[in-house]
């Protein structure tokens, strides 16, 4: 039952500047390096991109045609399209186990959204002047021993995102987009621009395209994996809220190839301009981890003319990146209590802000207090947390939308949604959502979760 009808997104290009706001992020520019750097590079990269053209983009359509087919948020949609269906209720639980791991996303995601504010207030205040490697790692060492001031960041972030989603979805949501995401693409090409100029260019470049297949692997494909639905936001509901206020009348495949090639651009050029400015700094490595942005671009932000304009514009622009994801992340639940119970958008987004703040603190502390303890399969409650959503919740969402889809849904219940895609599409799309994604998905999966599981409960 709802009380509440949707609205839909009347400007052209919205939907893509939403979902492709929504897909670019933390995951493109701080996470998506420092993962290529741990896992050995082209071999990662060429895996990852494997992932993206057959996981990611048929159950991104999947996802979109969901929503927009019942124009409602994830949880009533899977509810809705059930019954149309006559498919078991139990499939509702694609829209649930959704809300929840936006949730747990959003907890840890603010917290590293968090680190970009420090930075940018580094930058303005002349903090990044002359440093070299070590004094970099020590400020950024600095800051992830006061818990206090990680807090108020997570906190900032926080409200940021509730005040948007506050907002509304044409005053808030919709208009974010169209301000943040120009803005965004404008700072990442001055940043390719300098890191082409600047950096070791050719070596990052070698790096990331040169592959090698020792460093093939179930854990790595795990990762590969997990990352790609990551980044595309999928298996989680986002997409598919923001499917819902997309009109009748775009073509769901042209624009899910756009929305994947931006987000894999984007990725693929941070990628480059980050390890560009790694390898020229003497002393770090590509695999130093999630410090990786931190602890490299300072240094070379401080060692170049205009380096505290760039280093500002560097981290304005992760901030937008970030800010445009953590509001996809928390949709799906305010829309719910929204349609469902008439909550305001107000308090239905402080609600679910104030649960993932508060599951977030976990994560603050996992970087100091807690730093030794250990959460889930010995990892530290950050990791967990961040393991949990991204390598199990999302893929699991994933099957569960590629197998709804491919199978539940007839043929004219989606043949109503893709009126203006080609027959090649068509052709293909359906067996790859049928077979290919669900079967990819879960191999990964078990290879690649059933040793770290099996690795603990041995022990
Ligand atoms: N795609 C975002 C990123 O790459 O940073 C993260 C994300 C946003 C994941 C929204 C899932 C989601 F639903």
């Amino acid at each position: 039952m709802r009380l509440k009808q949707h609205v839909i997104w009347g400007q052209r290009g919205s939907f893509i500047l939403a979902a492709t706001g929504s897909a670019v992020g933390l995951g493109n520019i701080w996470k998506f390096p420092y993962i290529t750097g741990e896992n050995g590079g082209g071999a990662f990269v060429l895996m990852y991109l494997a992932c993206i053209l057959l996981i990611g983009i048929p159950i991104m359509m999947g996802e979109i045609l969901m929503g927009r087919r019942a124009r409602a948020n994830p949880i009533l949609a899977t509810a809705e399209l059930c019954e149309t269906a006559g498919a078991s209720k139990g499939w509702t639980v694609i829209g649930w186990m959704g809300a929840l791991a936006g949730l747990v996303i959003l907890s840890f995601y603010t917290v590293i959204a968090g680190w970009t504010l420090e930075y940018v207030e580094n930058a303005l205040t002349g903090k990044f002047a002359g440093l070299d490697g070590e004094s970099s790692q020590r400020l950024f060492d600095g800051l992830l021993a006061d818990k206090g001031k990680l807090l108020q960041w997570h906190t900032a972030f926080t409200l940021m995102t509730v005040a948007i989603l506050a907002l509304g979805v044409t005053r808030g949501l919709e208009s974010a987009v169209r301000v943040m995401m120009p803005a965004l693409f404008v700072l990442l090409l001055v940043l390719l621009g300098y890191a082409a100029v600047e950096g070791e260019f050719v070596t990052s470049l070698r790096f990331m395209f040169s592959f090698n297949p020792e460093d093939l692997s179930w854990e790595a494909a795990l990762i590969a994996m997990g990352h790609s639905f990551f980044t595309l936001s999928l298996g989680m509901g986002a997409i598919m809220a923001y499917g819902a206020y997309m009109p009748s009348n775009q073509s769901v495949g042209q624009t899910v190839l756009m929305v994947a090639l931006l987000d894999t651009l984007v990725a693929l050029v941070a990628g480059v301009a980050i390890f560009a400015f790694v390898f020229a700094t003497p002393g770090i490595s590509p695999g130093a981890g999630p410090g990786l942005m931190f602890v490299t671009l300072p240094v070379a932000f401080g060692n170049m003319s205009a380096g505290i304009v760039i280093g500002v514009i560097f981290f304005v622009m992760v901030i937008l990146a970030a800010w445009t994801s953590t509001i996809s992340l928390l949709e799906p639940g305010v829309a719910y209590l929204n349609e469902r119970f008439g909550l305001s958008r107000i308090l239905a987004s402080l609600l679910l802000g104030a649960v993932a703040w508060t599951l977030g603190i976990g994560s603050v502390l996992s970087f100091n207090d807690w730093s030794d303890k250990q959460f889930l399969w010995g990892k530290s409650y950050f990791d967990s947390m961040d393991f949990l959503a991204t390598n199990i919740m999302l893929p699991l969402g994933g099957v569960l939308i590629a197998l709804f889809v491919g199978w539940k849904l007839r043929d004219e219940h989606l043949l109503h949604e893709l009126k203006f895609e080609s027959a090649a599409l068509l052709r293909w799309w359906r067996p790859i959502l049928k077979y290919l994604s669900p079967v990819a998905v879960l191999i990964v999966l078990i290879n690649g979760v059933f040793p770290i599981l099996r690795g603990v409960f041995v022990e």
